[in-house]
């Protein structure tokens, strides 16, 4: 089995086949509004683990000061890269390969306004060294806006999907195809055809949530290896003893928690 998934070609496909102005423009949006600003004027932007670049361009039209986007994978890059030339080639956005276990990398890079790393930090094969790496990286007054996949809401069980995930893996082609139309049966429609018009309605919602695909997401869920699981009390119990960031903001319930984490001015107590 292969060590790692090839998260980039889900990507590059995602863009080819779905970039629109209506997803830069949702991206944008759900980005601000989690983050609970207007906009990103003279803040910088570190993206941990791009992917397609979508969320890095976000930040380019919310008006981040300075953005850099980096990611393990080659073909991650050259999308993110591409997404870059879309918006006319900025000199405020770098774009490079990288990868968040690499320490040194990471010192070189200094410290951010904003830190986000969305659905990546679980699929490094050493899941709280990245968070720690990557929490390193955040400003005295700045945010740390991670996503990782939730043991809180593993359904029906952590080792299903791990399970699950090593077969996809193994899979060729024809198999990932066919395990893709398993979980449209079994989760997506749960079963039944007569959901069907909800599937199609969570279809469509995927795309507000971030401007994503649901069929890039289910690939990238059935497919994303290595992967662990965090617990959503140790991630915030963590975050606050070992870098003094608190919870600011929390999405949960779905595959990934979303965490919000700002630092605390001690005598407010107040996330700044
Ligand atoms: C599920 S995708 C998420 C992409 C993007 N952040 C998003 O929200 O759409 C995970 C990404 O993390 C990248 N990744 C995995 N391990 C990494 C590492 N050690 N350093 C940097 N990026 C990594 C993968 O190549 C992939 O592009």
């Amino acid at each position: 089995m292969s060590e790692r998934y090839d998260f980039g070609k889900n990507w590059a496909s995602f863009i080819d086949a779905n970039f629109s102005a209506e997803r830069r423009k949702i991206s944008k949006q759900r980005l601000l509004d989690f983050l609970r600003k207007r906009d990103l004027q003279d803040l910088s932007f570190l993206d941990i683990g791009s992917g397609s670049g979508l969320h890095s361009m976000a930040a380019y039209d919310a008006g981040a000061a300075r953005i850099h986007s980096f990611d393990y994978d080659e073909v991650s890059v050259r999308t993110t890269a591409h997404l870059r030339a879309l918006a006319g080639s900025p000199s405020n956005w770098t774009v490079e390969r990288g990868d968040v276990l690499d320490i040194g990398y990471l010192r070189n890079l200094g410290m951010w306004d904003i830190v986000y790393s969305w659905g990546v930090l679980h699929h490094t094969g050493a899941m709280w060294s990245a968070i720690h790496n990557a929490a390193g990286r955040v400003a005295p007054n700045g945010l740390f806006f991670i996503a990782l996949y939730s043991s809180n809401v593993a359904s029906p069980s952590t080792e299903f999907w791990l399970d699950i995930k090593k077969r996809y893996n193994l899979a060729d082609a024809s198999g990932r195809r066919r395990m893709e139309l398993w979980y449209l049966w079994r989760f997506g429609l749960n079963r039944n055809p007569l959901r069907l018009p909800l599937l199609i309605k969570q279809i469509y919602d995927k795309k507000k949530q971030r401007g994503m695909s649901y069929m890039t997401d289910v690939r990238d869920w059935l497919g994303g290896w290595p992967m662990e699981y965090a617990d959503d009390q140790e991630v915030i119990d963590t975050m606050k003893e070992k870098h003094g960031l608190s919870l600011v903001n929390i999405s949960t319930g779905e595959a990934c928690t979303e965490f919000l984490f700002g630092r605390t001015d001690a005598k407010s107590g107040a996330a700044v």
